[in-house]
């Protein structure tokens, strides 16, 4: 990562030039901070130096403390002789040039400087609360005193990216110049400009502009529900709240404390692993990183329907043009429908505004057949989920797309060998499985079939990252990863019916634990049919498959989910709240009877533990087939996939902070006390055995 020397000084007439180089985003690693203070030191003796400017080489200024020094044994300088202190105690006056990102202690730097200036496309931002700490650079301090607290607060709670336009309306840039401009050339000729006013602008020095009291309170109200079980989003308040009642010096040092107390937290550690897991998942070990992709710069869809609309949808997001098509010319109307419907929605919620929705609307282009879309460079199916339909749509597929093209499937869990053997470019075809709705959820599973070339597994994989998502690997075996993994679960929750358990004690459990919604509650949600016919093929395949009578007998009674107002609970009319429904104790209760299941009580925890040790033992198993490449990447389809709380880490993650040997001895019980389907995974026994965490656990190399 680093240069010989990350940080320089050159002079550029009475201009000391302060450069960071320290590639790839010039994070604070080791060397940076101390190599600012250290030239700094010197521009202020050099005589011949009157003012200062300091930039980042390369794409960014500086991205903020090197993320990988948490929670080691991280040496931390006291107050006052930090690179904060000794920028902002300068005596000669020093200039930020901002260009890239400025974020956490590269944005703190930023502040400690006397000026700021930026180029438009620059980003500004705290988000430490993102990685659970809060800003430890003087940040939570010294912005409120430059934009007022509200904004400030805002900002830090959020941890968003700052567009610099923005930050100059509120203040933080003191000059925006055009895109355009040479950075260094107008920060040089900006420090002449501003050379022998004094006193400096010092941030510290200003006071906190506080518009309300009560907008602390007010903002720890509405976090409420998202920020359950962390900490770090209340530090950010408390040491804004600090800002405003405090001098500075104090209010540093109550950041200081609410640092030191968050940094090793298991939410920060947590966090930090999902941010290395989420950049890594695209490393694919054994398909080099410069093997060719191939060029696309529109795509097609096939299905118009609620998955396929919302793919489309996701091409036209993110600046490309998609034809779709559908089997009749009326479902093909029902289905653009449906896409106006969502954008006007948006516009209506005010998250995108009317030209936005025309221009994305515009790319989307509704096509009469397979002939129209011929000359697509990649095209993704989104018919019914069934083999065979989609095998006669792969066969037309390769009739018609030109050579070159690209022929994905969005199944979510369909055998692609399959599928790519319906076509004379077998090497062509691969997975590509959305999440629903395929507009909104980030994660794009790209499935290999034993087909696939590595130039359309790497093509399939930066088309989803063009588009906004986080894609990740998975090996082509029934369900792929994410819901082969989330399977066991899926069947556990029903299973705990049959021995007593009500659907909202497991849906109270699971929002708990951090699930912004309960799992019972997401299947009424997505309509109980969904998961009917696939156990129904499953079971036709599997004769050992385990049924779930209960969710059966809901279906049949034509308990859908809140389409048809009843499911796992019942709806009143136009509101979408679950409340629990007499009704299915009584089916849950006569349905354990027919099947001579005694009933009892479940603790939380032991409910917790059933549902999630399930796909744990689950995901060994890929990991043991060399289905995923590595433990992380089942985490991150996990949080992406499934809204598993961030800060919790992910499926592994979290079961490390239960301890490989218990998650075991767990299961090895329940292998006794209820069969086969508990049998644990031998990665899991091995890993038990020798003490190694699932996070260090090894997959056998992969086998699509
Ligand atoms: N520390 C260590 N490594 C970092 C890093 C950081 N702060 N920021 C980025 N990197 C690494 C990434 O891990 C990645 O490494 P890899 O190539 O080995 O996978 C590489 O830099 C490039 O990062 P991205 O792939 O994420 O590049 P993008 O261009 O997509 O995004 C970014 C750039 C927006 C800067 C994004 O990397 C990011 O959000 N970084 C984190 C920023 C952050 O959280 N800063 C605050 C840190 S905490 C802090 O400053 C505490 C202070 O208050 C004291």
């Amino acid at each position: 990562m680093s240069g010989a020397t990350p940080v320089s000084l050159e002079r550029q007439g009475d201009v000391g030039v302060i450069t960071v180089n320290y590639p790839p985003v010039n994070a604070l690693g080791p060397g940076v901070a101390e190599g600012i203070k250290d030239r700094l030191a010197r521009a202020n003796i050099d005589p011949a130096i009157k003012a200062i400017v300091l930039i980042g080489a390369g794409r960014s200024f500086i991205a903020g403390a090197d993320i990988r020094g948490f929670g080691t044994n991280r040496q931390r300088l006291p107050l006052g002789q930090r690179v904060y202190d000794t920028l902002d105690a300068s005596s000669k006056p020093v200039i930020a040039a901002i260009h890239g990102y400025a974020l956490g202690g590269g944005l703190e730097i930023a502040l400690a400087c006397h000026y700021r200036m930026a180029l438009p496309s620059a980003k500004v931002g705290l988000p430490e609360v993102l990685i659970g700490i809060l800003p430890g650079g003087g940040g939570t301090q010294r912005l409120p005193r430059l934009i007022g607290a509200k904004a400030a607060l805002e900002m830090i709670v959020t941890g968003r990216h700052v567009p610099a336009t923005e930050a100059k309306r509120l203040g933080i840039i003191d000059e925006l110049l055009p895109e355009t401009a040479d950075l260094l050339e107008s920060a040089i000729a900006f420090a002449m400009r501003i050379v022998d006013v004094r006193p400096l602008p010092r941030v510290r020095n200003r006071s906190v502009r506080l518009e309300d009291r009560g907008i602390f309170e007010a903002m720890r109200k509405s976090i409420a529900r998202r920020a359950r079980n962390q900490k770090a989003p209340y530090a950010c308040i408390g040491a804004v709240e600090a800002a405003c009642a405090l001098p500075f010096d104090e209010g540093c040092q109550c950041e200081a404390n609410l640092f030191k107390e968050l940094e090793d937290s298991p939410e920060a550690r947590a966090l930090r692993y999902a941010f290395f897991i989420e950049r890594e998942v695209a490393r694919l070990p054994d398909i080099p990183a410069n093997t060719p992709v191939r060029d696309f710069s529109n795509a097609a869809v096939v299905g118009a329907g609620t998955m396929g609309g919302g793919i489309a949808m996701s091409f036209a997001d993110f600046g490309l043009p998609v034809k779709i098509i559908d089997a009749t010319p009326e479902a093909l109307e029902r289905g653009m429908q449906r896409i106006r419907d969502n954008y006007a929605t948006s516009v209506r919620r005010g998250s995108l505004s009317e030209d936005q929705m025309q221009r994305r609307l515009a790319r989307i282009e509704p096509v009469a057949g397979y002939e129209d879309i011929a000359d697509c460079d990649l095209v993704i199916e989104a018919v019914f989920e069934e083999m065979d339909v989609k095998k006669p749509v792969f066969a037309k597929l390769d009739e018609v797309m030109k050579p070159g093209a690209l022929l994905f499937s969005n199944t979510s869990a369909l055998d692609i060998d399959q599928l790519a053997e319906m076509t004379r470019r077998p090497k062509d075809v691969a997975g590509t499985h959305f999440f629903s709705p395929a507009n909104v959820m980030k994660l794009l599973e790209v499935v290999r079939s034993k087909h696939s070339s590595p130039e359309t597994l790497a093509t399939a994989m930066q088309m989803g990252r063009r588009i906004g998502k986080l894609s990740a690997m998975a090996g082509n075996t029934d369900g792929f990863v994410a819901n082969r993994s989330r399977a066991p679960f899926n069947t556990e929750m029903v299973i705990l019916l049959e021995e007593g358990c009500l659907p909202e004690q497991v849906d109270k459990v699971m929002v708990d634990f951090g699930y912004p919604m309960g799992p019972f509650a997401v299947g009424d949600l997505a309509g109980l049919d969904i998961g009917y016919a696939s156990r129904k093929r499953r079971a036709a395949e599997n004769p050992n498959f385990r049924k779930q009578p209960i969710a059966d007998r809901l279906v049949e009674m034509g308990r859908h989910g809140q389409k048809t107002g009843a499911g796992w609970y019942r709806y009143e009319k136009g509101d979408r709240t679950p409340h629990p429904d007499p009704e299915v104790a009584a089916i849950i209760k006569e349905v354990a009877t027919g099947l001579g299941i005694a009933q009892r009580t479940f603790t939380d925890e032991a409910v917790l533990r059933r549902l999630l040790f399930s796909s744990v033992n689950e995901a060994c198993k890929i990991l043991e087939e060399g289905k995923a490449y590595r433990p992380g990447d089942v985490d991150v389809m996990w949080l992406h996939g499934f809204g598993f709380p961030r800060y919790r880490g992910g499926l592994f993650f979290w079961a490390d902070t239960i301890g490989v040997r218990e998650v075991y001895n767990q299961i090895a019980a329940w292998h006794q006390q209820y069969g086969d389907r508990w049998a644990p995974s031998r990665l899991l026994r091995d890993l038990a055995e020798s003490g190694t965490s699932f996070r260090e656990a090894r997959a056998a190399p992969f086998a699509a």
